[in-house]
């Protein structure tokens, strides 16, 4: 490696609250959207790209309140290579005065550009070109994607990445949209554009891989070899299809293997594992438990021989400590004794900055808990904070469940819920208390939606400890996951079906309003 290189930084643009919230199951309202964006914060990633202004008033609010909240890293939103997109996402990322950056593309593959834009390759390198240059009248931090880079041919790339730059971009990113490449091939694509591109020094390449394949780290590791200047990558590697390049598996292979990649970065590590589950907590997915990094079992050691060479030296099986992502076990912090000031600055420790009404309604279901529970863990209050973070915005929110159930009686639920501010309320029988519930749920919200899975586990260990279910939910062709905790496990599980059908709202919302792009 050249002794240049080990100066060099990389720079971590995450993309979770725009590509990762585009896929599947991954909507999140605009709380949900600044929880991430300070929990990315922490992590120290140089660039958050907050989402696609023009896409939905939902979209351009979140970007908005992301730009004015978000203090440490840049704020990049997405705009096609039209005027009216780039003007509104300055309209959003105003806010973040110097540190907005205007992320403008247009796909330049001949696929693409065939049948997909309909318009030739003249067309397409003045439509870059112009876009650039309406995004430079705004801000001097202008990102230019050419979209499906990978399949485009390569004297046009060069040709369209040369031309950007000129007009003043100042990023210009090489993705593999369709998640295509091989790391041989993506070093050879990054080093071409090197060497014929005279400009080229005076933009970062920047690289955003799809994991079609399950090469999206690999792919971006070996851009980064070649040269690339930054890495678009995700929180749990969520995205389009199979997914983005996963922020915590690129991260920690350049911090584990710092001999062959000896870059810099801001990114602080620790921070990794928080950021996972508080994602997986705010959508309902989890990540399988052999995933690299933050899977459950990713720091487990099951075989005898494994465990014995463990316990003679940690190096012999662990090429990372557990610590170096964040992964503590969990800590007594809390009991029913506890006082408003401590439950605050726990709270403010997991990253939460509550204003008064806020942390006194927090509070108040705090201690209803810590009645119900000896002790109370740090999850038992992300619990608390995401149900209290989801129902800020919701159409539907429980108010009572009461239930009767047992061997010789037909088991009834009666609801009481809150359906756009009017309390409704009615009882259902049902084959169980968890079906009575839901068919009352279904009758006072009117839904169609059908319960595809069903599962209950506890966030915490004792008998005492709260239930959280999560159910897979469906209408037409959406699919959503949704998650109650409770200690009371029927109560657990219609709060999960409602947060479920609220994540349908959504979505539905969201759909209508991007109808027209
Ligand atoms: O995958 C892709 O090409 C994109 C661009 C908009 C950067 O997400
Ligand atoms: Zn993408």
């Amino acid at each position: 490696m050249a002794k240049k290189d080990e100066q060099r930084q990389v720079i971590f643009f995450d993309t979770t609250l725009r590509d990762g919230e585009q896929a599947p199951g991954n909507s999140m309202n605009i709380e949900e959207k600044l929880r991430i964006a300070r929990q990315l914060e922490k992590l120290k990633v140089d660039v958050i790209e907050a989402g696609f202004p023009i896409a939905s008033e939902g979209d351009f609010e979140a970007v908005k309140r992301v730009a004015q909240t978000i203090k440490g890293a840049q704020i990049a939103g997405l705009s096609r290579s039209s005027f009216k997109d780039i003007d509104r996402a300055w309209e959003a990322l105003q806010y973040a005065g110097e540190r907005g950056r205007i992320h403008t593309f247009i796909a330049t593959s001949d696929i693409h550009m065939k049948y997909k834009l309909q318009m030739e390759p003249a067309r397409v390198l003045e439509s870059a070109v112009k876009a650039v240059k309406r995004a430079r009248s705004y801000t001097p931090n202008v990102e230019f994607s050419c979209e499906d880079a990978v399949r485009t041919r390569l004297p046009f790339l060069a040709e369209v990445v040369a031309a950007v730059i000129d007009a003043g971009a100042t990023t210009v990113n090489i993705p593999d949209t369709v998640g295509y490449t091989i790391p041989f091939e993506y070093f050879n694509i990054i080093s071409y554009l090197k060497q014929n591109v005279a400009n080229i020094d005076q933009a970062v390449i920047s690289v955003h891989c799809h994991n079609d394949l399950g090469l999206s780290v690999a792919n971006s590791i070996s851009a980064v070899m070649a040269g690339a200047g930054q890495v678009e990558c995700t929180i749990n590697g969520i995205g389009e299809r199979a997914g983005n390049c996963s922020l915590e598996e690129f991260v920690m292979a350049m911090r584990t293997r710092r001999d062959i990649l000896p870059y810099k970065t801001n990114v602080v590590t620790e921070q990794l594992t928080p950021a996972s589950r508080l994602l997986s907590t705010i959508t309902g997915i989890m990540v399988q438990p052999n995933k690299a990094i933050v899977g459950a079992n990713a720091f487990a050691h099951e075989a005898g021989i494994h465990q014995h060479g463990m316990m003679m030296d940690k190096s012999t099986y662990e090429i990372m400590t557990p610590e170096s992502v964040g992964l503590k076990t969990s800590s007594l912090v809390l009991g029913k004794h506890s006082g408003r000031h401590a439950f605050k600055k726990r709270l403010e420790e997991l990253g939460y900055d509550l204003d008064d009404a806020s942390l006194n309604k927090a509070f108040e279901k705090f201690k209803a808990l810590a009645d119900l529970k000896k002790e109370v863990f740090d999850e038992d209050l992300e619990a608390i904070m995401t149900e209290e973070m989801a129902q800020a915005e919701e159409k539907y929110k429980l108010d009572h469940i009461t239930v009767t159930c047992g061997s010789f009686a037909v088991a009834t639920a009666t609801v009481q819920m809150e359906i756009e501010g009017k309390s409704v309320r009615t009882a259902e029988l049902g084959d169980g208390p968890v079906d009575a519930t839901l068919k009352a749920i279904k009758k006072l919200t009117k839904c169609k939606a059908k319960l595809l899975t069903y599962n209950v586990g506890a966030i915490t260990s004792g008998t005492d400890a709260q239930g959280e279910v999560t159910v897979k939910v469906s209408e037409g062709d959406r699919t959503v996951t949704g998650r109650g905790s409770s200690t009371d496990i029927i109560e657990a599980s219609a709060k999960a079906f409602i947060n479920a059908l609220n994540r349908l709202e959504v979505i539905r919302e969201r759909f209508e309003e991007r109808g027209a792009l």
